[in-house]
């Protein structure tokens, strides 16, 4: 396995950040977050804006635009299968009808997700969190899993997830495991009850009560927070406790820029054919 340093340099072109603790004149040795080893961009819904949400298609739409990193929501089928659908129904992004929870996977291999986009993407099936899987480590990409349970199903989302990600993704690879996110604190301990080794983030729509007590009792890595609710107060909040900091879903060039400069780790967007993945944000031209 390549050291930290080097992965990150693969996928970031920059050097590691560092944030030391605020106490740190405390203490006698001197602690550090750990290198975040994702590239700064991440392509949300699979880049599912110029192409059918969370579909292989869309997937290699990014890759194409130079997306390294992929945000996928994922679910389960009425049989248990892990699969990448947002909503809790099927009629917006595919063929189908009525709830994901109650369509078997069989069922689900006959739809179509990406006739409703456009007229190119006929034909598109819905993918199995496996087959992205396998894309990803063939490709070389990586993946940001957000949990998106159906109602009532955030443990065993977790554990399905989470038991998928170790059955296939290499764990002394080359390739930074998959981060596992949810707004769903259930969902994630679950996850981490099946494989603490994966990197966990909380996602946050509002600052609810004991959010970040949360956060650090499911042993997250990351912060995954609404892009309105950064500022220095919350960042300062983070990386106190060595949380790295992610905000979604950014598609406007003048929050990318305040977000960088407020020292985010990371940025998921729609936009893939307005931002280079391959930079950081730049200041936008007033
Ligand atoms: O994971 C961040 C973002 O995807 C959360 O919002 O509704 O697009 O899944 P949503
Ligand atoms: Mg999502």
């Amino acid at each position: 396995m390549l050291p930290q340093r080097n992965i990150h340099a693969l996928y970031s072109g920059r050097k590691p950040a560092t944030r030391q603790h605020p106490m740190r004149f405390l203490a006698h040795t001197v602690q550090t977050m750990e290198p975040w080893p994702y590239p700064f961009w991440i392509a949300h819904r699979g880049a599912g804006t110029l192409a059918p949400e969370n579909t292989l298609p869309a997937i290699a739409l990014g890759q194409r635009h130079g997306f390294r990193m992929f945000e996928c929501d994922v679910r389960l089928s009425a049989d248990g299968v892990p699969f990448l659908l947002h909503d809790d129904t099927l009629e917006r992004t595919t063929s189908g009808h009525g709830t994901a929870a109650s369509t078997t996977w069989q069922e689900l291999t006959r739809l179509d997700a990406g006739r409703w986009h456009s007229a190119t993407y006929a034909g598109t099936g819905v993918p199995s969190l496996e087959v992205v899987l396998n894309h990803c480590l063939q490709q070389g990409i990586l993946v940001n899993l957000e949990l998106k349970p159906s109602p009532g199903q955030a443990h065993a989302t977790g554990v399905a997830v989470a038991r998928c990600v170790r059955q296939l993704w290499p764990q002394q690879g080359l390739l930074p495991a998959p981060l596992l996110s949810s707004f769903q604190p259930a969902a994630l301990q679950a996850a981490r009850a099946t494989a603490p080794e994966l990197p966990r983030g909380l996602l946050l729509d509002t600052l609810w009560p004991d959010w970040l007590e949360s956060a650090l009792d499911l042993g997250c890595t990351a912060l995954v927070a609404h892009h309105a609710l950064w500022n220095a107060d919350l960042v300062a909040q983070t990386s106190s406790r060595h949380l790295h900091a992610l905000s979604y879903t950014v598609n406007d060039p003048a929050t990318a820029w305040r977000l960088t400069e407020l020292g985010l780790d990371g940025l998921i967007t729609d936009r893939i054919d307005r931002f280079d993945p391959a930079a950081k944000p730049s200041r936008p031209c007033p």
